[in-house]
């Protein structure tokens, strides 16, 4: 065959035709490629708005008109059937799983009722359902402060705007009661007019302006993690005002944590049983998953607990938020090329390895409590309780931080491993001091132990009036709810919203 070059020189319009079928395909590689863009954007970006809304509209089925596909997906957060080895979607009673936990709690209300979460879908029936708020009958009632809704919806940035942050939480529970009526929603991660990502919560942007960061330069994939970064983290009361304050001043390591309350010389509460003053533990998921390696390699929580979707040829984020091993196929396995029954058991040995260890810690320190009583009855004296009770502090925080972060023996397990195993050293060294101090008292014997083998029996053995409580709550539920939610009614229904 002739090189081109030389059929050109004798067929001149050849070398025209290859110029404008060149030219002709450029332009419709072109045409292609655009549309391609185009159909991406409007995936993302272009709805037809079926209602215009206020900017903090805290009902999720108002924005789902927009956006049916993520409100749908989002919905799903109510499905409760889904169960893993450890967690899922369904409440799990803790307390009567391990009894101990009473005895850790002892005068403070997680002796009561303290149950692993469920979806998003379920944060304000669980709050006023569970026996921890008690059963505020008049808005004035305790115990707890309005802050105890700061996690549960979309009605607290609004009631933050409306009446002030500080007046929020040193409201009382009871008091906005009848405002925070909807679930976790649209209006706590997305800014309304532009559906991009934002950060509602106070405590998030002012922990990071103490540590003279700004939240809003955070890159698109940093929010991924930090919209959940506005829930899942470790807080505390501050004060009379019951100020929602993240302790990071000192850093994310539990003991920058624990330096930043000791400081402060902070206590949630004192232990009924050995007297120590204690710290809760809320749920530190983002500031552990921080010492993983999946953040390491910069995935966000989204990656896994919000993976994109595809249906009719339209890309989108699955809202349905939960346990990334009831997906596999689209969370996991996007980065990974092992097959799901061995990604979910890589999964399983991690939370083996720490279930294993964080039950002798619960053990230990339940024992520690009960023998602390012990030295107290028999005659103990302040100063030789001293180190005891700090020991015992440290190594029930040590245990709550890891026990009360669901996740954390996935993501991050050496870490969490690392303060369980501190944890464990503490709560020992408390018992020998403890034998120490009944030996001065010339008491060599074995403490004996109640038994507290049911949730019941624990419960009982701490003098809990279960009974009461529970038909105070009957009460409550039945006469009190119903009003706020008929006050939130007739309160919504004057919303301006405008269909389209
Ligand atoms: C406004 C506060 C808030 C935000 C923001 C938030 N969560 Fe939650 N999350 C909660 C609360 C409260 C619960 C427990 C609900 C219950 O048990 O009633 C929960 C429960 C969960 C659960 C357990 C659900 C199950 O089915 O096991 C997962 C997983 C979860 N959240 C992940 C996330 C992720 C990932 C993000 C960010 C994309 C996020 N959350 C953002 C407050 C929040
Ligand atoms: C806990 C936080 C959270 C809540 C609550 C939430 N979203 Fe999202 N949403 C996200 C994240 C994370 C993305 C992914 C954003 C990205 O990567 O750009 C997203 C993306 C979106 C997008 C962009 C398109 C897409 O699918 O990626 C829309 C629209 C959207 N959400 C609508 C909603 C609506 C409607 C609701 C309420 C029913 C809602 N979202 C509730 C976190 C949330
Ligand atoms: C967005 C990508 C991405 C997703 C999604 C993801 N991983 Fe990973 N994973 C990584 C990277 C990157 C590493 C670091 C190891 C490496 O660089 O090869 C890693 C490491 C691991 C490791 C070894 C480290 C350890 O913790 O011991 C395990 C196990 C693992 N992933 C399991 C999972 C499972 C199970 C899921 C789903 C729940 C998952 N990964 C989801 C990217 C991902
Ligand atoms: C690499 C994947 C991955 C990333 C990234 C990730 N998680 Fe998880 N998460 C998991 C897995 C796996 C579990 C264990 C689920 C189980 O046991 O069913 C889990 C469990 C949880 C749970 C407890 C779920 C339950 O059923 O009670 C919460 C809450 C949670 N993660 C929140 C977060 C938050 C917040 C972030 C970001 C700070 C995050 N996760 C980042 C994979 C991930």
């Amino acid at each position: 065959m002739k090189p081109i070059s030389e059929l050109i020189k004798q067929k001149p319009w050849l070398g025209w035709l290859i110029f404008l079928g060149t030219i002709v395909i450029v332009f419709l590689l072109g045409l292609i490629a655009s549309s391609i863009i185009e159909r991406r954007a409007e995936a993302v970006f272009a709805y037809t708005p079926m209602v215009e809304h206020e900017k903090w509209e805290p009902r999720l089925e108002v924005w789902g008109k927009n956006f049916p596909r993520q409100y749908e997906t989002y919905m799903q957060t109510a499905d409760t059937t889904f169960v893993s080895k450890y967690n899922g979607a369904r409440k799990i009673d803790m307390l009567a799983k391990a009894p101990e936990m009473v005895i850790l709690w002892a005068g403070y209300p997680f002796s009561k009722e303290y149950n692993q979460g469920r979806g998003h879908m379920w944060a304000i029936e669980d709050v006023q359902n569970i026996l921890r708020t008690g059963s505020p009958m008049t808005p004035t009632d305790g115990p707890m402060p309005g802050t105890c809704w700061a996690c549960k919806g979309p009605d607290v940035p609004r009631m933050m705007k409306n009446i002030g942050i500080a007046e929020f939480y040193s409201s009382t529970f009871a008091q906005m009661g009848p405002e925070v009526v909807n679930p976790i929603g649209c209006a706590d991660c997305h800014d309304s007019e532009t559906m991009a990502l934002q950060i509602t919560r106070p405590g998030l942007i002012e922990a990071f302006q103490r540590q003279g960061k700004d939240v809003s330069k955070s890159t698109h994939q940093e929010l991924r993690s930090l919209v959940c970064a506005q829930c899942h983290v470790e807080y505390y009361f501050k004060g009379e005002g019951k100020y929602l304050t993240f302790p990071w001043d000192k850093g994310f390591t539990m003991e920058s944590m624990e330096a930043y309350y000791d400081e402060i010389a902070f206590a949630d509460w004192t232990h009924s049983l050995s007297r120590a003053p204690m710290i809760k533990a809320q749920h530190p998921d983002y500031e552990l998953f921080r010492f993983g390696v999946h953040y390491d390699r910069g995935v966000s929580c989204a990656d896994c607990h919000m993976p994109y979707k595809s249906q009719g040829g339209v890309k989108f984020t699955n809202h349905h938020i939960q346990s990334p091993l009831n997906n596999v196929a689209n969370t996991c396995a996007v980065c990974h090329r092992e097959d799901a029954e061995k990604l979910i058991a890589n999964v399983y040995q991690r939370q083996d390895a720490l279930q294993e260890t964080r039950s002798l810690l619960e053990v230990t320190l339940a024992k520690a409590h009960i023998e602390a009583k012990f030295a107290w009855d028999k005659g103990a004296s302040e100063k030789q309780m001293k180190n005891v009770l700090k020991l015992i502090r440290g190594a029930q925080w040590r245990w709550d931080y890891v026990a009360a972060s669901h996740g954390s023996s996935f993501h991050a397990p050496f870490e969490s491993a690392r303060v369980i195993g501190l944890g464990l050293e503490k709560a020992q060294e408390a018992r020998i001091e403890i034998t120490r101090v009944l030996a001065s008292m010339g008491y060599a014997d074995v403490v004996p132990m109640p038994d507290i083998s049911t949730k019941a029996k624990a419960q009982e053995y701490i003098g809990l009036d279960m009974k009461k409580l529970n038909s105070e709550k009957n009460e409550f539920l039945d006469t009190i709810i119903p009003q706020w939610l008929k006050q939130a009614m007739e309160r919504e229904a004057t919303y301006p919203t405008k269909n389209i």
